[in-house]
């Protein structure tokens, strides 16, 4: 039970809806003072965050809109600075500054970081700030990993307000190329094998019909 993300999710109109529903019942506990409060990394989800390349980015317009966008970068890269402080390098894009924009006007996040071959996704609500190179070079140093191939342009450092751990419902299995290699690399050794034996059987059928 978590409580600090349905106290920000569970709006009026939220509550209507699950009353609608009949699902009120079910959710009720979630905001009740013995709910646990959910709102501190623990060390189950600083360990899945330091495996994660990449997780989505949800920012508030001026006019109200929500903007998503994708940050990837090496493993690790959103860095847990302590149990209420995420930050990572945001490294320089398109230029059209949608998400950076949204945030010099309004800190509010919405992160969702998935961990596609075990199926578990993790939620994570904060208030971003953005901290420029000039500001405060160590902490970018410290976030950017000089041998990954992008410019850093600012820091991002979040407090965390909410998190939450997603069922795995409709979450597809998937694989990067370098998740497969330790599966893939048995096969191909396998592969070759064949290759040679099946050549080598060739050729003695060759002989032998010759
Ligand atoms: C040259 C270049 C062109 C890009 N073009 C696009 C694009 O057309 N659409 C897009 O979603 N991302 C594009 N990207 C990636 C985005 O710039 C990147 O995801 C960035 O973080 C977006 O930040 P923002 O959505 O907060 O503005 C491009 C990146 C580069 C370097």
């Amino acid at each position: 039970m978590a409580r600090a993300f349905a106290e920000i999710t569970f709006t009026p109109a939220v509550l209507a809806e699950q009353e609608r529903q009949g699902t009120a019942g079910n959710y009720a506990r979630f905001l009740s003072p013995e709910a646990a409060p959910a709102d501190a990394i623990g060390p189950a989800e600083a360990d899945f965050i330091a495996r994660r390349d990449g997780f989505f980015q949800a920012t508030v317009g001026e006019n109200g809109w929500p903007y998503v966008q994708f940050r990837g970068g090496p493993e690790g890269f959103l860095k847990v600075l302590d149990e209420k402080t995420l930050a990572y390098a945001d490294f320089r894009g398109n230029r059209q500054y949608m998400s950076v924009g949204n945030l010099r006007a309004d800190g509010r996040v919405s992160l969702i970081l998935v961990d596609y071959p075990n199926r578990r996704r993790l939620k994570v609500w904060g208030e971003a700030r953005i901290v420029d190179i000039e500001e405060d070079p160590e902490l970018i140093a410290g976030l950017h990993d000089r041998s990954y191939r992008a410019k850093p342009e600012r820091a991002i450092v979040i407090t965390v307000a909410a998190l939450d751990w997603n069922c795995p419902q409709h979450l597809p299995q998937r694989f990067t190329l370098e998740e497969l290699e330790p599966a893939l690399a048995p096969l191909r050794a396998e592969l070759e094998r064949l290759r040679a034996e099946n050549a080598e059987l060739r050729r003695d059928a060759a002989a032998g019909a010759g």
